[in-house]
């Protein structure tokens, strides 16, 4: 655990891992549904106290660079890593909870801006990390609260709770059915059979800070106003069904009966999806996968050309049963479930493909659903 660190005596270290999400896209902050896990892929953490009452270092090896700050003047500074460390920071210190100086080493393999959330990894490593070094008795879903409002209030990103809550929450070998309206969580052993889990990086780097994934909240949002005016009962997008969306669609513009439209499908695609993978029915399983995308680029409009092009490209393939762009879109990976013997000659094919038709390498990660946060004291 320990083997990547240089501060003398750390007291506490953290495995905080990024999170793939099967299916359920842009569902979270609707109140809907997903089915997410932590992988096997992480950014690990080492702190310390420091002797000081205010006075706090950070290293990043990834950007190799030390952010200084004091405990009692928490501003938003122009780099956003650092943003998300000052956030969680904020958020502990608004809720009471006592701080004094600390020095924190942290080194990354998660790829950033790929959409498996090294944003959410990186707050929710190092909440957990304070709360141990701290003695601060936060519960696990205090962290993921907490996390996710240092990325709303302070980052600016609106976020839903999926990437934070699978983060800390994850069991090995397990996908998460989350609820997130009630947060209930049922956990799914991952029967994969012959295949596995395969990302493949586009490298075009998204950046969900940036405006259309707020854009796309707001006007979701709207249209559930509108919906509200004419129906009263309905509480969220969960309420509405298809016959009562299609009674209200005068009102709403194209835009927001769209993407209330595949609000409402990507919901009923991951329940469905469940019961086929309980089920082992792992083909229709990943038809579902293919029909998540088209409606992401085609009624929800977060993916783009290079995606597109993945997607197509394996959705070619009879020994690709699902493929689908992953996380907030514009950009990152897409997520393939793909039989294991077929990996390396795949890899070869999409890549020159990929290559060819857009001047740039794709990395191809395999993942396994792992563990949430794991912390450690010294
Ligand atoms: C990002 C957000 C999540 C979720 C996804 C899209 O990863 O952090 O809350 O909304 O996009 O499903």
């Amino acid at each position: 655990m320990d083997k990547f660190f240089k501060t003398d005596n750390p007291a506490v270290f953290v495995e905080s891992p990024g999170r793939i999400n099967l299916i359920g896209e842009h569902t979270d902050y609707n109140h809907g549904f997903v089915l997410p896990t932590a992988i096997d892929k992480k950014i690990y953490f080492e702190l310390r106290k420091n002797d000081t009452n205010t006075s706090c270092s950070i290293y990043s090896e990834t950007f190799n660079t030390r952010l200084n700050f004091d405990l009692k003047i928490i501003k938003k500074s122009n780099s956003t890593w650092e943003n998300y460390i000052l956030g969680v920071v904020n958020e502990l210190q608004n809720r009471g909870k006592e701080l004094s100086g600390f020095d924190c080493y942290i080194k990354s393999e998660l790829p950033i801006g790929a959409g498996i959330s090294s944003s959410a990894a990186l707050e929710c490593g190092l909440a957990s990390g304070l709360n141990s070094l701290f003695e601060l008795n936060l519960s696990k879903q205090e962290i993921v609260n907490l996390s996710q409002a240092a990325e709303n209030n302070f980052v600016g990103s609106q976020c839903g709770i999926m990437d934070q809550y699978a983060s800390v929450m994850s069991k090995k070998d397990h996908l998460i059915l989350l609820d997130c309206l009630s947060l209930e969580a049922e956990f799914i052993p991952t029967n994969f059979k012959s295949c596995k889990i395969l990302l493949i990086n586009s490298k075009v780097s998204h950046s969900i800070a940036d405006g259309e994934y707020n854009t796309r909240r707001k006007e979701c949002e709207s249209g559930l106003k509108i919906i509200q005016n004419q129906y009263e009962e309905v509480k969220t997008l969960r309420d509405v069904s298809l016959e009562l969306l299609d009674s209200c669609k005068s009102q709403l513009s194209e835009k927001q009966a769209n993407r209330v439209l595949y609000v409402l499908q990507e919901n009923q695609r991951v329940l469905t999806a469940v019961n086929l993978l309980k089920s082992g029915e792992l083909q229709a399983f990943g038809k579902l996968m293919y029909q998540s995308h088209y409606g992401l680029r085609d009624l929800y409009e977060v993916s783009c050309r290079e995606l597109d092009f993945l997607v197509k490209f394996s959705e070619e393939k009879d020994f690709i049963y699902g493929s689908r762009m992953m996380g907030g879109g514009f950009g990152g990976c897409t997520i393939n479930l793909i039989e294991e013997a077929h990996i390396a000659a795949f890899t070869e094919e999409v890549t020159i493909a990929y290559q060819k038709e857009f001047k740039l390498k794709p990395e191809m990660i395999t993942v396994v659903p792992g563990e949430g946060t794991l912390v450690k004291r010294a």
